[in-house]
């Protein structure tokens, strides 16, 4: 006769997809009854009208079937009350359970439009190529861009226990404000620690699964949201994005004073709009004249990961939501510069919110 144990060994593989966990850990395995070879369970569902109550339902019977000398099975559908779905959603929320998150790494730069949501993209989509789990947390809750870089748009679907990413071509998984907005070009008027929490619960309530880097495009300067993402946020550390301009570099100094004082690690820096490659000529030209990137990275006592160029054929990707489609060795170059600084871990389990 098969044993209580047996039974809940088996159903701990049934994994609930949308949730990425197993049946037992969600607490859905009720009343297991064994008489001979007869198993009788109850199934919780976390709702009544759970779409996908047919599939685990099915999962679970070919489970039960499979541990040797049983031979009926009864999975009887209920539901959770709303004090075990609440209680579900407390042990889960800020996504501990569900969320296995590599690196957490923020997207930072002093000034605004020097190309820090196309660096986080082209990062993105490199390290996907490159085979890695990626996503990306728009932080930039009002001047939101990642969604319009990827061609992708909302609404972002909820589930009882979070937010489900939207997926890009490539299989990025991407929040932001512009994918729960009806209308993308819709302002938002909000005040700071509205617009905090919001990135916070971007952080807590999304269901990312198993991701190898979480990259969060900052918005520029050193606002609040910044703020509360260096304080709060478990991140491995920062990237920032700058220009080989003079003043782009001061103003970045300013943010690398503000991660050193928060004591969150730079892991390099970025200078995008590098050169221009002439592509009648073949000719290289600094536009913005002489780097001063290399005294940005001194002052922040990390290294130049990498030199993006001027590319009119980006632009013209990124204007059409297109991104994924441009190639350039300088990104291949990145990515393998970024992740040989921060290496891929095992991902863990998505760390409390700790402050
Ligand atoms: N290397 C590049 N070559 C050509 N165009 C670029 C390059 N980098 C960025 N751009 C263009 O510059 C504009 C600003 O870029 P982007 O939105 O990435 O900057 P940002 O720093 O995220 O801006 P914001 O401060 O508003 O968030 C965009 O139109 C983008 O397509
Ligand atoms: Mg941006």
């Amino acid at each position: 006769m098969p044993t209580v144990d047996e039974v809940k060994t088996v159903l701990s593989q049934v994994i609930d997809p949308e949730l990425n966990n197993n049946i037992v850990d969600l607490g859905m395995v009720k009343d297991i009854h064994i008489e001979a070879g007869d198993v009788t369970i109850t199934l919780a569902l976390t709702v009544k009208g759970c779409p996908l109550k047919n599939y685990l339902k099915e999962q679970t019977q070919a489970a039960l079937f499979a541990i040797p000398d049983v031979e009926n099975v009864t999975v009887n559908l209920t539901s959770m009350t709303p004090v075990e779905r609440q209680a579900l959603k407390d042990r889960l929320s800020p996504a501990i359970q569900i969320n296995h998150i590599g690196r957490l790494v923020g997207v930072m730069s002093g000034k605004g439009g020097v190309g820090k949501s196309s660096a986080t993209a082209l990062l993105a989509v490199a390290l996907r190529r490159q085979g890695y789990e990626v996503g990306i947390l728009d932080a930039d809750v009002t001047g939101p861009s990642i969604p319009r870089l990827f061609g992708i748009s909302g609404p972002v679907r909820s589930v009882p226990l979070g937010m489900l990413p939207v997926e890009t071509h490539t299989g990025i998984k991407v929040i932001s404000t512009n994918l729960m907005l009806k209308e993308e070009d819709t302002a938002l008027i909000w005040r700071g620690p509205v617009m905090s929490g919001t990135v916070k619960q971007f952080w807590k309530d999304v269901l990312w699964g198993r991701l190898d880097y979480l990259l969060v495009d900052l918005p520029p300067g050193t606002s609040d949201i910044t703020l509360t993402t260096l304080e709060s946020f478990p991140l491995s550390g920062v990237i920032l994005i700058t220009t080989p301009q003079g003043l782009s570099s001061m103003i970045v100094r300013k943010t690398v004073h503000m991660s050193q004082g928060l004591e969150v690690p730079i892991l390099g820096v970025v200078e995008n709009m590098s050169y221009f490659i002439a592509p009648d000529t073949g000719a290289r030209y600094e536009i913005f004249g002489p780097s001063h990137t290399l005294a940005v990275a001194e002052a922040a006592s990390a290294p130049i990961l990498g030199h993006l160029p001027i590319d009119p054929h980006l632009a013209a990707l990124a204007d059409a939501g297109q991104i994924e489609q441009y190639e350039h060795s300088a990104c291949t170059e990145l990515a393998q510069a970024f992740a040989a600084a921060l290496p891929p871990i095992e991902p863990a389990p998505a760390a409390p919110w700790v402050r």
